[in-house]
């Protein structure tokens, strides 16, 4: 019986390609258009170097698959393709009868949604990366534009002047900008101290409703009893401000913020291979806008992830570290009435220190 295995092929829901034995892609299916972002035309025939990935790991796999490991799978893979990236992913090549090599790769979201439900930790670490990697990839174009506008200066007219020194001033501030991410890769848990989260939520409250968010009613309810949380309370601000201000430009018309606080001796997370970790300290920002749009509701807390002009995607994907950081969770609840983060942080404990 021959059978076409086309739609199949095509159908699959995730990346895969065929890699030839002179390690050129010969055969493309369309979730591979989706993940590379270029079409089926532009990838074929073209050679395995036109992906990027941590230590050309796309390649060592197809490379061992070809040359003995027949299956290779390796985990968590930052890939890109024609320079950018775009994603992280686990990636399998396994060697074909005709020895020719399928490589296929199961992007993150897939493969770990039950871990990030359960905590975005994965989004933090990605973050990590991406910001050494796009401070890597930005900085040296940059140091070359402003190098060239420089020399070019010495040959212009004083008003011609002006053009260029527009360019190395703008220049100078993507060069800020990519400084303030990569510093934001490697930021620690800081100083760990007793925090009163009550007084965190305040100060963030007033920052907002005398900032961006004079627009919004705020309203209160918190549980008085709740003990100290373990961590820096200029980071958790940052938490809370950041949620905040997301509410506040979903709302620009006005609405409202509801602030509520929780006791709950009974909430534990474990994690594989943890013990088990109690979080009974619970923090909700609650707003009643229009929701997250359910196109990136799986995808918030990762990087990059924004539906603003102009917006970093940077905020809560900042929010999904700094809460790991403190050992916590946070988890995201959102339709078309409104939208609800939750934040489960641990309690202080004198004996840890
Ligand atoms: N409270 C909210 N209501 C509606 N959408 C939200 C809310 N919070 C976050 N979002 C959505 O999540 C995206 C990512 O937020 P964030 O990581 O803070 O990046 P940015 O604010 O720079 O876009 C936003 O662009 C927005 O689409
Ligand atoms: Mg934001």
């Amino acid at each position: 019986m021959t059978r076409s295995f086309e739609p199949i092929w095509l159908a699959l829901p995730f990346p895969a390609f065929v890699v030839d034995v002179s390690s050129r892609i010969a055969e493309v299916n369309d979730a591979a258009e989706g993940f590379c972002m270029a079409s089926k035309r532009q990838m074929k025939g073209e050679p395995l170097e036109k992906f990027s990935s941590e230590g050309s790991a796309v390649l060592d796999a197809v490379h061992q698959a070809q040359n003995g490991m027949r299956s290779v799978v390796l985990h968590d893979i930052k890939i890109g393709w024609g320079g950018k990236p775009r994603g992280v992913a686990n990636v399998q090549a396994t060697r074909l009868a005709s020895g020719e090599v399928l490589l296929l790769l199961h992007p993150r979201s897939i493969a770990d949604k039950m871990d990030r439900s359960l905590s975005h930790r994965n989004a933090a670490r990605s973050v990590v990366g991406m910001a050494a990697m796009l401070a890597h990839e930005i900085r040296n174009p940059l140091a070359g534009i402003s190098g060239a506008a420089q020399l070019l200066a010495g040959t212009l007219s004083v008003e011609d002047r002006e053009l260029t020194s527009v360019i190395e001033d703008e220049a100078k501030r993507i060069g800020e900008l990519v400084n303030r991410v990569e510093a934001f890769g490697e930021m620690g848990p800081g100083v760990v101290e007793p925090v009163n989260i009550h007084d965190v939520i305040d100060r963030a409250k007033r920052a907002a409703a005398a900032g961006f968010a004079s627009h919004i009613r705020f309203s209160e309810v918190f549980d008085p009893s709740i003990p100290p949380t373990a961590g820096s309370s200029d980071q958790l601000m940052q938490v809370l401000l950041n949620l905040l201000k997301n509410a506040a430009e979903a709302m620009p018309s006005g609405g409202a913020i509801t602030l509520k606080t929780a006791f709950r001796p009974g909430v534990k997370l474990s994690l594989p291979g943890k013990r088990s970790q109690s979080l009974p300290i619970e923090i909700s920002v609650k707003d009643n806008g229009p929701g997250i749009s359910p196109s990136i509701l799986d995808d918030v807390f990762e990087p990059f992830v924004s539906t603003k002009s102009g917006g970093t995607g940077l905020g809560l994907s900042l929010v999904s570290k700094i809460v790991a950081d403190h050992g916590g969770v946070v988890d995201c609840k959102s339709d078309s009435g409104g939208t609800e983060f939750r934040l489960l942080l641990p309690v202080w404990n004198e004996r840890k220190r």
